[in-house]
């Protein structure tokens, strides 16, 4: 790479640090046209010029651009603390800072350095994150205590959809396919979460037709590897009794603010589900609890394996992705204003995995202590593993409350 297209690309870059930045200003900062202090830095001017940032706790820099805990890598992240790349040699200041960045969401964080008297480009040896393991993040009496289960455990944990691999429905028991009468017959619509024997939580956007849904023509399955093969040893089938979509769920424009809904399953004789090695609950998290930007979670579903595909995948299939900050996923370069505060994203950092149509209403589910947590409800996506456009989920955790009461469980 010559120096000159190594400077242009870091001003490149810096110039799309800058235009992300302009997100996080504090409107009462007196503002200098030039220069901008990040994460809500307050810059300080004499006679109408910049002249330094007053950082808030936990950052620093001249732009306040370190987040001085970001001493790990979440894959996603701006910048670190770390000032040397992997082979030791000193971070160059090059735009903004002279530390460890990740403006372009690449695998890992990088920075540029001299080496042999050209200016090149090396990633930085960054410690991933573990994950911020909240000892009250979770909640798994929802299930157990009425039901006896214990909930979010399954036969193991493979890790290897789009971009996922084909997966077994023992390492994802709560898994839920949710099925509708048309008139060629039984059409396969979403997929849905087992939250505790008689319910499966799901997507609201899976029912178009609202309060007018006929729940006679609805019907869930669990326990299935292959969407349209009947296996009678593993599968348990359920029509549905009652379904809640939630009230302020309105998609009128293209909003999916609220995209939650709950389903009652009974089966034939009137029972709910049977605990077995493919059929088992997920655990719930508690009210407004989050686990850490990038953290690493699973996403399952009967879905596209890419997008324009024709076909649905026929098999049960799997992907890892990270969440993603809030602050991240509704910048501009993501997804702006369309995301609210009962969303949250998740991506892998290629850009390779992702969630597509028809995995909606299905499970994110991220381990906590070996046990799954149901964190998001698949929702939606601008097409599929797009640059910048990850998949949105519901945020389960601010649902809590709401799915207490619906189904009379107690926590
Ligand atoms: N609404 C979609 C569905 O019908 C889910 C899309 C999720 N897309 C994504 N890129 N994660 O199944």
């Amino acid at each position: 790479m010559c120096v000159f297209c190594s400077l242009s690309l870091a001003l490149a870059l810096a110039a799309l640090t800058v235009c992300r930045a302009e997100l996080r200003l504090d409107p009462s900062a007196p503002r200098d046209t030039g220069v901008l202090c990040l994460n809500g830095g307050t810059s300080f001017s004499l006679s109408g010029r910049h002249i330094l940032c007053l950082c808030p706790d936990g950052f620093s820099g001249s732009s306040c651009e370190t987040d001085e805990s970001l001493s790990c890598s979440d894959g996603i992240g701006l910048h670190y603390r770390v000032s040397r790349s992997a082979s030791g040699r000193e971070c160059l200041e090059l735009g903004r800072h002279k530390h460890c960045s990740n403006p372009d969401f690449s695998r890992r964080p990088w920075c540029f350095v001299w080496k042999e008297s050209r200016i090149i480009r090396e990633d930085c040896d960054i410690p991933r994150c573990t994950e911020d393991l909240r000892s009250d993040v979770t909640d798994d009496s929802l299930t157990d205590a009425q039901s006896g289960w214990r909930c979010g455990q399954s036969q193991g944990r493979s890790m290897k959809i789009v971009g996922g691999a084909l997966s077994a429905v023992e390492l994802h028991p709560w898994m839920a396919a949710v099925f509708s009468m048309r008139s060629r017959g039984r059409a396969f619509t979403c997929g849905g979460s087992l939250i505790s024997p008689c319910w499966i939580l799901t997507a609201a956007h899976c029912f178009p037709d609202g309060a007018q849904t006929d729940v006679h023509k609805l019907s869930v399955v669990l326990g299935k590897n292959a969407i349209n093969e009947t296996d009678i040893e593993n599968d348990q089938e359920f029509s549905v009794s009652e379904l809640f979509i939630h009230e302020h769920f309105d998609n009128t424009d293209g909003n999916f603010d609220n995209d939650i809904a709950l389903l009652k399953i009974r089966s034939p004789d009137g029972r709910c589900a049977k605990e077995s090695r493919s059929v088992k609950t997920v655990c719930i998290p508690k009210s407004h609890h989050s686990l850490r930007r990038g953290t690493s979670c699973e996403v399952t579903g009967y879905g596209k394996e890419r997008e324009g595909a024709w076909y649905y995948s026929r098999y049960l299939r799997e992907a890892s992705v990270e969440l993603l900050s809030q602050d991240l996923c509704s910048s501009k370069s993501f997804y702006g204003d369309a995301i609210t505060e009962n969303m949250l994203c998740a991506g892998s950092p290629d850009w390779r995995a992702d969630a597509c149509k028809g995995d909606s209403g299905g499970p994110l589910v991220c381990r906590v202590q070996d046990r799954a947590f149901l964190f998001g409800v698949v929702s939606w996506g601008e097409g599929c593993s797009r640059q910048f456009r990850p998949g949105v989920y519901t945020k389960v955790s601010n649902y809590h409350h709401w799915i207490l009461k619906k189904t009379g469980l107690s926590s």
